[in-house]
């Protein structure tokens, strides 16, 4: 098949680092692919400028690796919504998993109305503090990820700290979510299709003194950081049969809730030491590199990288295929 890999082309003013990190992710799928017998041709987008979507039309199958476009994270959602009009099969979230996962606040109403467990939460809208909530608290931004916002300071104990936090935030994003602090341990739980894959576990054992065992942006991208070597992923996680049941089914539930399952995703949760597992997020298409966490998930389940990758070609076209019959039989459109 002739599969086109859509990613971002970024902007002038990237970090050298950066394009470096999103073509090496490209050219590792694009092995892949053709380790699974596919042709490739790479289809970067930039803002302004829809002839990508002329390319994508020329395909069987688009490898979706757009994570936001020129940089802009919320672009994702319009890139995935115009591959949804094209009509071309397309690996990952559907355009309405993207648009309700990236904004916090409308997935965790979702949670709640279905009783998927979801720590309480608030919006602190034009500063003004939410008051019904239990301390500690964690101040995030509701339309971002990994972990933008996110360091020891997010977490408050005292409203005059929540307060002061929020005046610190101000004008960074557009909306700013405060919710319960969830103690206790946290995990990830990856899916592709109906799929689920081992659970993972991040260990913070080796968290630097004083610091809130949490996932920050340190922790995330600056590698080699203390607290970057405090929050070491374990898969399978060590949960027990019970626990791990339980995990399950929450983040089963989440998955089908705002990931309908299609595509693939990764689940966040947190376990107060009770045992009651919390969703913190879904993510949508989340890091599908070599060295990601979704990658180690499905290393753990048997399948290589290819594998993974090919796997995830497979949902696309899947899913594409029972969208045909389905609009066949009920909207009597051509298809
Ligand atoms: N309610 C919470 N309780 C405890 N820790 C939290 C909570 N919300 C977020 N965190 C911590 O912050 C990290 C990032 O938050 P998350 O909601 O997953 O956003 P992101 O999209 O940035 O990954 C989590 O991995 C977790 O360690
Ligand atoms: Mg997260």
């Amino acid at each position: 098949m002739r599969v086109g890999v859509v990613y971002d082309a970024g902007s002038g003013d990237w970090d050298p680092k950066d394009v470096a990190a999103v073509l090496d992710n490209v050219r590792t799928v694009q092995k892949a692919l053709r380790s699974g017998g596919h042709e490739t041709t790479l289809i970067p987008v930039t803002l302004g400028d829809v002839r990508w979507l002329q390319k994508v039309q020329r395909c069987d199958v688009i490898f979706n690796l757009c994570e936001g476009v020129n940089g802009i994270a919320r672009y994702e959602d319009y890139a995935v919504a115009a591959l949804d009009l094209t009509r071309v099969p397309f690996t990952g979230c559907t355009s309405w998993t993207v648009t309700i996962a990236h904004r916090k606040h409308i997935a965790n109403t979702l949670f709640a109305a279905h009783g998927v467990p979801v720590p309480p939460f608030a919006l602190a809208k034009r500063g003004v503090v939410p008051t019904a909530l239990k301390f500690p608290v964690i101040v995030k931004p509701s339309g971002e990820d990994a972990s933008v916002g996110i360091d020891s300071g997010a977490v408050c104990t005292t409203r005059k700290a929540l307060k002061e936090r929020l005046a610190k935030v101000a004008g960074l994003w557009e909306d700013t979510l405060v919710q319960e602090y969830v103690p206790g341990r946290e995990v990830n739980v990856g899916f592709v299709g109906s799929e689920m894959l081992p659970i993972s576990e991040i260990n913070f054992e080796n968290m630097p003194d004083g610091s809130w065992p949490i996932v920050t942006y340190a922790a995330k991208w600056d590698s080699g950081s203390p607290e970057d070597l405090g929050t070491e992923p374990v898969c399978p996680a060590p949960l027990g049969p019970e626990l791990a049941r339980k995990v399950a089914s929450v983040a089963r539930s989440a998955w089908q809730l705002i990931g309908q399952e299609n595509g693939y995703g990764r689940v966040d949760i947190r376990i107060t030491p009770d045992g009651q597992p919390y969703v913190l997020e879904v993510n949508p298409n989340p890091d599908i590199s070599a060295d990601a966490g979704l990658a180690r998930m499905a290393s753990v389940r048997g399948w290589d990288y290819d594998t993974l990758i090919l796997k995830v070609v497979d949902e696309a076209l899947g899913r594409a295929e029972r969208r045909r019959e389905a609009e066949a039989l009920y909207l009597k459109i051509p298809v």
